[in-house]
């Protein structure tokens, strides 16, 4: 009677210990899978980054659609910011007549380059932080730039930060251009089209730059 029970427990701890590693090896298997599926989905933002190079040269005869400006500004508007103060506006420019009168402001924005959008990248003086940290604004408007100019290389197209801000006199004539009211500041011209040239990526890797644990 002794050595039934005694076998009835070894097989039930048998079951026990075979079931719980099926059930491992199913959910490892489980992770696998998921981890595989985030991979095939991953937009490759580490390549995307390696690749984006200025581009200065634009197809004019391709309009950029409007689904992929919204692209852009959607990952523009995903940047970081400080106190999530999302201190940003953005100028989207399509007209021919506004692009020559920018072509003036700026000598990469010209239309001569085939660029039919430029979106100006415009920052809050006001609706940001106050005091020592108002000037968070240019960094917050930075990110959304880098954010741009990836995404757009993402999808394609061609594109190149133009700089306004802090250079004065650029910063009056595109406020006048573009009719930007006081209290936000232009800090950027983003040229963007499909491109007519391909520049090979630079590669500015420089250990030297990295300093560990200090100076
Ligand atoms: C703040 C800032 C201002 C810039 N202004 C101009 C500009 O006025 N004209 C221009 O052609 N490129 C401008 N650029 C683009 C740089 O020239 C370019 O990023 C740099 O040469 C590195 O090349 P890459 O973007 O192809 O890596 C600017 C970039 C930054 C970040």
């Amino acid at each position: 009677m002794k050595k039934v029970i005694m076998q009835i427990f070894r097989s039930a701890v048998t079951i026990v210990v075979v079931g719980s590693m099926a059930a491992m090896i199913f959910s490892l298997r489980g992770e696998l899978k998921a981890a595989k599926a985030r991979l095939a989905a991953d937009p490759g933002v580490l390549k995307t980054i390696a690749t984006r190079t200025s581009v200065r040269m634009f197809d004019g005869s391709r309009p950029v659609e409007e689904d992929k400006i919204e692209t852009m500004l959607r990952a523009a508007m995903a940047a970081p910011t400080a106190v999530d103060k999302r201190p940003w506006e953005f100028v989207v420019i399509t007209d021919k007549e506004k692009l020559d009168a920018l072509s003036k402001v700026h000598p990469n924005a010209r239309i001569e380059n085939g660029s039919t959008l430029v979106i100006a990248v415009c920052g809050s003086l006001d609706n940001g932080l106050n005091g020592r940290a108002k000037e968070y604004w240019i960094q917050d408007c930075s990110a959304a730039t880098e954010n741009l100019l990836l995404a757009a290389h993402a999808i394609g197209l061609g594109a190149v930060w133009c700089g306004v801000y802090p250079i004065e006199e650029r910063c009056a004539a595109v406020r006048e251009v573009l009719a930007i009211p006081e209290g936000y500041m232009p800090l950027n011209l983003v040229t963007i089209g499909y491109p007519a040239v391909h520049p090979e990526p630079k590669d500015k890797w420089n250990p030297a730059k990295i300093h560990r644990g200090q100076w």
